[in-house]
């Protein structure tokens, strides 16, 4: 079964996490432990998944192989501190802090020599369809973001990138869940525009963007074959995609995933 992963913060990722790797069967519960201050995230998931829980770190990080660090980015300094004397060259330790680069780890870590992979994954991984992208820290083997890699597959899908790509990442997928209820949140409108009522249309627009995602991971096909086959000649769906080219919808989609990228590496510090 491997030995115990251990979560420093035991939010909604964490849970979203552990759902994810006991369904895989990566571990059992005995392989699982988390830490957090709050005694009702305890509960939560000890009552919910019979994993160990802990009030504080320093009573299981020496038992864990890997540690996932699951806390905001705003207490990942003193989350780090309290963490230093614990962690070791025997410990992988994933980061799934958004926006906290390798570097502020590996400063704040200096002389743990752990192993350290920073991972950014988005929302959707709380019903395990995350797209995930990772980055392998200096140390970092290729077993160890294999490890990595095995953990966020069990809540999605992933991707293995330098972390220069990271920002871009966070353009993209990070922020895309917006972006994609933006364009639901649209359709339904349009749906109501044209008649139906707000119930029937938020049913078929959900339907419809979940059935077209499906449709794509089960062909294979690329967007454009997929277009082309709901666009006939002189057709209704042609007369739609003129209307959303003629508004320049592409170039829109375009200029809303760089300003985030750009935004990202603004709140990085332009690295
Ligand atoms: N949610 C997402 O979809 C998403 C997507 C990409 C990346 N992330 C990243 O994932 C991380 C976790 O996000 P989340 O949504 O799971 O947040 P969350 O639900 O707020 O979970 C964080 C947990 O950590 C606890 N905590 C605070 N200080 C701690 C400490 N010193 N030691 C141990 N635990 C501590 C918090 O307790 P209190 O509430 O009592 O402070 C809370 O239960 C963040 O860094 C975020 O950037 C999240």
């Amino acid at each position: 079964m491997g030995e115990t992963i251990g979560f420093i913060g035991g939010g909604k990722m964490a849970e979203a996490l552990i759902c994810g790797i006991l369904k895989a069967g990566l571990r059992g519960a005995d392989g699982l432990a988390a830490v957090d201050p709050d005694p009702g995230r305890r509960e939560a998931l000890a009552s919910g998944y019979g994993i160990r829980v802990y009030a504080q770190a320093a009573d299981f990080v020496a038992d864990c192989a890997t540690v996932i660090l699951a806390v905001k980015p705003q207490v990942m300094g003193p989350v780090l501190a309290g963490l230093k004397g614990l962690l070791s060259a025997r410990h992988l330790v994933i980061s799934i802090a958004a926006g906290i680069p390798l570097s502020f780890l590996e400063t704040n870590l200096a002389g743990c020599d752990c192993r350290l992979v920073r991972v950014m994954p988005n929302t959707p991984a709380l019903v395990q369809e995350a797209a995930s992208a990772l980055s392998a820290g200096r140390l970092a083997t290729g077993e160890d973001l294999a490890t990595a890699r095995r953990l966020f597959d069990a809540v999605g899908r992933t991707v293995v990138l330098p972390e220069s790509y990271l920002d871009a990442v966070t353009g993209l997928s990070g922020s895309g869940p917006a972006y994609v209820f933006a364009f639901i949140e649209a359709m339904i409108d349009a749906g109501v525009k044209v008649g139906l009522s707000r119930a029937d249309a938020q049913l078929l627009t959900l339907q419809t963007v979940l059935g077209s995602v499906r449709l794509a991971f089960s062909t294979g096909l690329g967007p454009a074959e997929l277009k082309a086959m709901v666009t006939s000649p002189g057709g209704t769906t042609i007369a739609g995609l003129h209307v959303l080219a003629r508004a320049g919808f592409g170039g829109v989609v375009m200029d809303a995933v760089e300003a985030a990228t750009w935004r990202s590496q603004e709140l990085g510090g332009g690295k």
